[in-house]
């Protein structure tokens, strides 16, 4: 079960069986980080699996804060790494936790313990990871509600005038409305256009249940089709800047 798969000139060893690979996700992989990352911009990859979007977002020049509850993909990504020869400044580090922990052990470095090997590199946090432009949730079945997270995390004093990070979150919406939804007071079938439009405002509507605000006008989110997964359910990526009302809010706010 053990192998290498390479993607867009980057090297893969992993496992079948004790991590995810998906091989349909490669230009997927790559848009995101051509299309949304900079050189010199901190990424936190929450979800990194064995490292698909880490290490060439490593290798585009971005400083990368990799996390995967599951320990050995932790230990892949940090295997692949080497395997791409990234190192000194641009080596991502790499946690193994929960990903709403680790956003806030980045952000706080809060003394929540990575399990990680004897050897294995400090999942202290560096400072200047805490302010960053970034993030990655690909975990499209449950990913979303992580979002939560960003809620009063950031602290307006420490953030400065930087501008607020990027979240960009997989999930999956279903491919149809039910049929009340579905039909018009007239009874008129709805066009798959506006089908698409309800469902992408109700991926909308739920990140801003979690965030507890509204986007402002100007800053609202951007979904984007990535790729149909049954005939009823389609993978969408929702691509926002948490806003501020959200980002800097308090417990009585
Ligand atoms: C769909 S895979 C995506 C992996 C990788 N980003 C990719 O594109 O191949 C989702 C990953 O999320 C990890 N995961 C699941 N629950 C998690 C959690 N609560 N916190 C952090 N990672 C989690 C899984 O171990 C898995 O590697």
């Amino acid at each position: 079960m053990e192998t290498v798969v390479v993607q867009h000139g980057v090297r893969f060893k992993l496992n079948f069986a004790e991590v995810y690979w998906n091989s349909r996700l490669e230009n997927e992989h790559n848009r995101l980080i051509k299309e949304k990352f900079c050189k010199g911009e901190v990424v936190l990859d929450m979800t990194c699996g064995v490292g698909p979007f880490t290490i060439p977002a490593a290798k585009k020049g971005c400083r990368v804060v990799a996390n995967d509850l599951n320990p050995k993909c932790a230990e892949y990504t940090r295997v692949n790494c080497r395997l791409n020869k990234l190192d000194g400044g641009n080596m991502p580090v790499v946690h193994c936790m929960d990903a709403r922990a680790f956003v806030r052990h980045v952000v706080w470095g809060d003394g929540v313990s990575g399990k990680r090997k004897q050897g294995e590199e400090s999942p202290t946090p560096h400072a200047e990871h805490s302010r960053f432009d970034h993030a990655v949730i690909n975990l499209p079945a449950t990913g979303l509600d992580f979002v939560d997270v960003f809620r009063g995390i950031f602290d307006r004093d420490r953030w400065g005038d930087r501008a607020l990070p990027q979240v960009h979150c997989y999930t999956f919406v279903g491919k149809q409305l039910d049929q009340s939804e579905a039909e018009t007071a007239e009874g008129v079938e709805v066009a798959e256009a506006e089908v698409r439009a309800r469902l992408f405002r109700g991926v909308v509507r739920r990140v801003e249940e979690l965030l507890q605000c509204e986007f402002p006008e100007k800053e609202q989110p951007e979904i984007r089709e990535v790729r149909d997964v049954a005939p009823n359910k389609r993978m969408v990526l929702v691509s926002f800047r948490v806003p501020e009302a959200a980002a800097f809010a308090t417990a009585s706010s």
